[in-house]
């Protein structure tokens, strides 16, 4: 009788642990439907990327690929051309020099960086709260980690949307020495608008206005010298 019981339960053990292998074999060589989307490439694995530039998501690429490719992009060749239109007039003025030290404030990914490295300034930085290395440095446009004076010239095209657009003013004047010059770009306006912007700038003296296309935008460029005294 035990014997008896002892070998109907290996016969069930042997038909489930067969049913179990099976099973998971059948599972094995099944393709799952729902982890491939309807329009997937046949063999994924084979599809390659048309160029470094492609847009698909990619886990990594380093930084001077990056770079270059950013850099080659007909959008950031276009607006780093307009940049040096905008700025040649200001060097036709005699300001900045080649060897003048400008800093250009909210710098974004670097447009105006470039553009004014290449025209051939030797020192320019750019800062802005997300660093775009190696041409833009983290920092707070409200607390710049320069001393007094570090600077001849500061640019900036975004004090409008500064959180604080006193302190950054401020910033700017703080950073540039005395006799030195801010540049502000705002979007077009009338006088109305520009002094409102000289107004945040306590410590310069007004020189000029003049309304240009900087990519593609109708804007107010307003230039301001910090006083010696
Ligand atoms: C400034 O640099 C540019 C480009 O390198 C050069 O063409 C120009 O002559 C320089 N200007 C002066 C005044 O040295
Ligand atoms: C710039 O354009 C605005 C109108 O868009 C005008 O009110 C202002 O006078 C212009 N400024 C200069 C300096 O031409």
């Amino acid at each position: 009788m035990e014997r008896h019981v002892q070998r109907f339960l290996n016969k069930v053990s042997f038909v489930s642990i067969t049913v179990a292998t099976l099973t998971l074999l059948f599972f094995f060589l099944q393709t799952p439907k729902t982890c491939i989307p309807p329009n997937a490439p046949q063999k994924p694995h084979l599809r390659f990327p048309k160029s470094i530039c492609d847009s698909s998501p990619r886990h990594y690429l380093p930084l001077p690929k990056k770079n270059a490719c950013l850099w080659s992009s007909k959008s950031w060749m276009t607006q780093v051309s307009s940049f040096t239109q905008f700025f040649t007039y200001l060097y036709q003025m005699g300001l900045p020099k080649n060897h003048s030290k400008v800093l250009c404030v909210s710098a974004g990914a670097g447009h105006e960086v470039m553009s004014l490295t290449k025209m051939g300034l030797e020192d320019v930085t750019g800062i802005e709260l997300i660093e775009s290395l190696p041409l833009v440095s983290r920092a707070d446009p409200h607390n710049l980690p320069f001393f007094d004076g570090a600077f001849d010239v500061a640019f900036t095209g975004h004090l409008p949307e500064a959180l604080y657009p006193m302190q950054y003013a401020g910033e700017m004047e703080r950073t540039v020495r005395k006799g030195g010059m801010c540049v502000v770009v705002v979007d077009e306006g009338g006088d109305e608008e520009v002094k409102e912007i000289v107004r945040l700038f306590r410590r310069s003296r007004f020189l000029g206005s003049s309304n240009v296309t900087l990519n593609g935008r109708k804007v107010t460029r307003i230039i301001m010298r910090t006083k010696v005294s």
